[in-house]
């Protein structure tokens, strides 16, 4: 493991990238090279790729391709893990459709995963075969400055070559026809297998079904987390939950858990808001110009402790601001918004004392807290079979966008075959 300093000097080493893209094309032609002879399998005894099922974005607005690729085996820090199941996210689609200006192709989809570890590499130590796991788009090295710092969970350790679709040693594990396939999000988990960074994920208890303990992977957690982690929202409050997707269910939960006294939720669906009621919410808002209004009359007239934003609209940010509360009302931006769009803020509202905070992954630090909001879910503490609508097989992954277009259900499942 690298010193933080020496993280930060990657970080900003421009040339450092050029050469591992370098690494890339000679890791490829090694693939190439080692699968000669190769029988198709999922043999995991000697130095080969195995072939696994996975669905490739090849290119933008068209839909996934479900078809083998070759998984080189773990690296040194790397860990192998057979999927057993993968939430289906708005990010995925977002990258699919190509409105994501940072996206890559062809890529291996997929971020919210779990499944069990089946081989790990040299000096692994946190993690073994047979341990079940939760993939964390989010990592945590827990040697760089962000890591030792309580205030955030946005590692530094190896973002620049996540973000560019490679592992920490800057190659891919994923590859056809000697071509490297690169890896989304750290994670790709629209697949079998995958080989991720040990430090990008978190074991959990074997306990938990995976085909529901897949979505703490992001949507849950990043919701639970707002709640407890960002806003730190203290017993007693009013809360405001605008959006009932997976992320505002969850931040509904977690402004349960922290012992809210009233939590109302806004959103255009009666469905959702009913979803809400059973997270916690005890009132219910269908959305509309009138919102800030109506939380207002709600609140005689000051509006609330805490607000969440999870729709992504920067209107409904605005709103979230507008209904806090003076003097220390908290608004947490959860929602990601369109590429260039910028929240309005009058500043009459900042003066008066109310704040506004942003929170990725629910500010989790995944290694640490994934592990005890899944002890909180199997201790009957957070509800999560609600949250999950539909099943499907991995050759099935196109109507998981589908159904999350015409928002059928909160979240789709993929569940792949043990
Ligand atoms: N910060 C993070 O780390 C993180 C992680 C995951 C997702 N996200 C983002 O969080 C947002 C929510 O994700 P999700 O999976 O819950 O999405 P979702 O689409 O399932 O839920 C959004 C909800 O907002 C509702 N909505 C739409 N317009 C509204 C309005 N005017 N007022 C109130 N509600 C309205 C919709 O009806 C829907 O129920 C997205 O922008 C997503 O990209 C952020
Ligand atoms: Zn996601
Ligand atoms: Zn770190």
């Amino acid at each position: 493991m690298r010193a933080p300093r020496e993280v930060l000097g990657a970080l900003l080493d421009g040339d450092d990238v050029v050469r591992r893209s370098d690494e890339a094309g000679e890791i490829a032609v090694r693939v190439a090279e080692s699968r000669e002879g190769t029988d198709a399998g999922h043999r995991l005894d000697d130095n080969r790729p195995v072939r696994i099922q996975a669905a490739v974005l090849e290119a933008f607005g068209a839909p996934l391709e479900v078809q083998e690729v070759e998984l080189a085996e773990p690296r040194p820090g790397e860990v192998l893990v057979r999927l057993e199941a993968c939430g289906v996210c708005h990010t995925d689609l977002y990258t699919a459709s190509g409105a994501d200006p940072s996206g890559y192709a062809p890529t291996v989809l997929g971020h919210e995963g779990a499944g069990v570890v089946e081989a790990v590499g040299d000096g692994v130590a946190s993690l073994a075969p047979g341990d079940h796991v939760v993939t964390l788009f989010s990592p945590q090295c827990r040697e760089c400055v962000h890591c030792l710092d309580e205030r955030t969970n946005l590692c530094l350790a190896i973002r620049e070559q996540q973000n560019q679709g490679y592992l920490p040693d800057g190659t891919t594990r994923l590859s056809r026809d000697g071509e490297p396939i690169r890896h989304f999000m750290g994670t790709s988990t629209f697949a079998e297998y995958t080989v991720m960074p040990e430090i990008a994920l978190a074991k959990i208890t074997a306990d938990a079904p995976l085909d529901r303990a897949c979505v703490f992977a992001c949507g849950l957690s990043t919701g639970l987390g707002a709640a407890l982690n960002t806003a730190k929202v203290r017993p007693g409050s009013t809360c405001v939950v605008f959006g009932a997707g997976l992320v505002g269910l969850g931040a509904v939960a977690g402004c349960r858990l922290q012992g809210a006294e009233r939590i109302v939720a806004v959103d255009l669906s009666p469905e959702r808001l009913e979803l809400a009621r059973g997270q916690g919410a005890t009132d219910a808002l269908v959305a509309g110009p009138g919102t800030v209004e109506r939380i207002l009359e709600l609140t005689r007239g000051f509006g609330a402790d805490y607000t969440f934003e999870a729709t992504g609209l920067v209107a409904v940010m605005r709103q979230a601001v507008e209904s806090a509360r003076m003097g220390w009302g908290l608004a947490t931006v959860c929602g990601v918004a369109g590429k260039g769009e910028t929240l309005d803020v009058v500043p009459r509202f900042l003066i008066t004392g109310r704040r506004v905070a942003g929170s990725s992954f629910g500010g989790v630090k995944g290694r640490d807290q994934v592990p005890q909001l899944v002890d909180r879910w199997l201790d009957g503490e957070i509800d999560v079979e609600p949250l999950i609508s539909h099943r499907l097989p991995l050759a099935e992954v196109n109507r998981g966008f589908e159904l999350m277009e015409a928002q059928d259900g909160v979240r789709s499942v993929i569940v792949f075959d043990s």
